[in-house]
């Protein structure tokens, strides 16, 4: 090996060592499809999941090769090679862009997930996240938590079409997020920490069609959809009472009445219906749907006394494709 390229390799191993970053998942705990419609909606971040970016130097490629790939979505690419409508592509360049770093050193971004893809648990805004936070701090440098999720939220256009904003802010965040579409928003402190279980039903819709049926439902009836999206809003503004006061069991009936709103809305199905009932019989304190429905993931309140394993083990029993136990804090 030359001295100049050693040089080059040593320069690389010092100064642009691999890194990692992370975000996690996200569960809504009242408003999903309301939000789109001005009512707030609470979300919380879930971070028993989260999305994972690695960023390595290619210490033998030109400045400006990128190299993506993502395993579980079968993604192995470079750069120009993905379209403007890839999602992964867009986070790297406006990432790049926001950093005006036109000719990047050389590197490999590898993104893993543990969160359900499709399942309405924020997988799209964290790999978004982690793949921002990944390039920035590979080259260098930091972006404000506020720009990473206006950057996020770009990419979200392209998952959900017209987006409320909720989950970049969340899953950027990562605290709870009492959130109305266009305003500043706001974190919860909560006074009592709360479990949930979360259940897949493993059917999924891409959310841009769930809202799109929504939207079409409104402009078909738009007094019967705005007065579903108040009675959410009202769920969702007793909740952060709640949330801030203490008690949370309290959220489980606002929960059930949640979701019979949902169900009202049509984005309901009867996979989340049978694993929302199943939570409740089992014991759990309310359930309902999280995200854009049709399929995903049930989100079931539990007490914080060990029914969460037995609840878990129920919605297994019950098709669940998948379970998780989170403790909100
Ligand atoms: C998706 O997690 C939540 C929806 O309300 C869409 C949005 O707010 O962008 C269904």
């Amino acid at each position: 090996m030359g001295r100049v390229h050693l040089a080059h390799l040593l320069h690389f191993l010092i100064f642009m060592p691999a890194t990692s970053a992370s975000a996690p998942g996200k569960g809504i705990l009242f408003g999903e499809h309301a939000v789109v419609y001005g009512r707030p909606a609470i979300a919380v971040p879930i971070k028993q999941v989260k999305a994972t970016a690695i960023v390595r130097p290619l210490i033998n490629e030109h400045s400006g090769f990128v190299r993506i790939q993502a395993e579980q979505i079968n993604l192995d690419s470079t750069l120009p090679d993905l379209s403007e409508n890839n999602p992964i592509a867009l986070a790297v360049r406006s990432t790049l862009d926001a950093l005006k770093v036109n000719q990047p050193p050389a590197f490999h971004l590898r993104i893993s997930s543990t969160i359900p893809i499709g399942g309405g648990l924020g997988s799209g805004a964290a790999i978004s996240v982690a793949v921002i936070r990944g390039v920035s701090s590979f080259l260098g440098k930091s972006l404000e938590t506020e720009r990473i999720s206006e950057l996020a939220f770009d990419v979200e256009k392209l998952y959900h079409g017209n987006p409320s904003g909720i989950d970049n802010t969340v899953v950027a965040f990562e605290k709870p997020v009492y959130f109305v579409k266009g305003d500043p928003s706001e974190f919860i402190d909560l006074k009592e920490a709360f479990t949930l279980v979360i259940a897949d039903t493993g059917k999924s819709t891409p959310t841009r069609d769930t809202v799109a049926f929504v939207r079409s439902a409104w402009e078909a009836d738009k007094q019967k959809f705005e007065a579903l999206f108040t009675a959410i809003g009202e769920c969702t503004k007793r909740a952060r009472q709640i949330l801030t006061a203490g008690n949370p069991t309290d959220l489980g009936p606002l929960m059930d009445d949640n979701h019979f709103h949902l169900q009202a809305m049509g984005v309901s199905s009867p996979e989340l219906d049978n694993l929302v009932v199943t939570a409740r019989q089992e014991g759990a304190l309310g359930a309902k749907l999280s995200g854009g429905g049709r399929g995903g993931n049930i989100i079931a309140l539990v007490r914080n006394n060990g029914d969460s394993e037995r609840i878990k083990a129920t919605l297994t029993h019950a098709g669940a494709t998948g379970t998780i136990v989170a403790r909100v804090q």
